[in-house]
């Protein structure tokens, strides 16, 4: 089954992906994972990345699109999350033909939204293990102890585009390119939005249970 996650910045998507990899066995694909990866590396990649990130735009189509086709050709699983991308809808399309070339096609696209107020507070308060990648949040998910990953004692840090200026950023791009993507997956009979006001485990069961019904449109849809 291939799953999109597709969402505002900070409405979860990460913290969603990494259940469903433990519960499911899904392969976990972020692009913003795999573009901060490469940041960090100095690739070539990495350094024409770098520059849209820190400000909070979209990273050009091509080099994401170059990226995602790498990670097919190196061999995927049947089962795989897609977080974060596709984000625009040339993307969307590129991966329709990456995955038709294959045999395969999106499957289930989960939308899960929220408020830039709602995402400036869940951001500026995230940290994350810069070793094994662990998500907290520093008002209701805390480590133990300041500074220090509760599962493998690495550094937390705070992610370069969390301040506020890059947020609002992310969300006029996400505005403009990727909320249009809700209306292409629509028109499939493959979206489903949960609602996010609620709490993660809230979240997770209804994902669940959407993934249980095998996409199927429910009664409020
Ligand atoms: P990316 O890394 O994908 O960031 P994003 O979309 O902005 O989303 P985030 O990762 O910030 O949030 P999330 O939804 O994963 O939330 P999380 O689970 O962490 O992309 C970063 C950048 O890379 C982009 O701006 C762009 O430059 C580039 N890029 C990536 N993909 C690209 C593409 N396809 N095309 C072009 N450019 C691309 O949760 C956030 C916080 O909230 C955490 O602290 C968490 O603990 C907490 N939380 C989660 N759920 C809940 C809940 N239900 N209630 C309360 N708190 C919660
Ligand atoms: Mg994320």
């Amino acid at each position: 089954m291939i799953i999109v996650l597709l969402g505002a910045p900070g409405a979860g998507k990460g913290t969603q992906a990494k259940r469903l990899v433990e519960k499911r066995g899904f392969s976990h694909v972020s692009t913003g994972d795999l573009l901060r990866d490469a940041v960090s590396r100095g690739t070539k990649l990495g350094r024409q990345a770098d520059e849209f990130m820190k400000g909070g735009r979209l990273v050009p189509d091509a080099v994401v699109l170059g990226l995602v086709e790498e990670l097919f050709e190196a061999g995927t699983s049947a089962d795989i999350i897609l977080d974060g991308f596709p984000r625009t809808v040339p993307q969307a399309e590129g991966l329709d033909a990456l995955l038709s070339k294959r045999g395969m096609a999106v499957d289930c696209v989960v939308f899960i939204d929220i408020t830039v107020d709602e995402a400036i507070r869940r951001l500026s308060s995230r940290v994350s293990c810069s070793s094994c990648g662990a998500v907290y949040n520093l008002l209701w998910k805390p480590p133990a102890t300041d500074g220090v990953c509760d599962a493998c004692g690495g550094e937390l840090t705070r992610r370069s585009d969390d301040e506020p200026e890059a947020i609002e950023r992310r969300f006029t791009e996400y505005h403009a390119a990727t909320k249009p993507l809700t209306d292409y997956y629509r028109s499939r009979g493959i979206l489903r939005a949960v609602d996010t006001t609620r709490t993660s485990e809230e979240i997770q069961s209804e994902i669940d249970e959407i993934l249980d019904g095998g996409c199927e449109a429910r009664e409020n849809e």
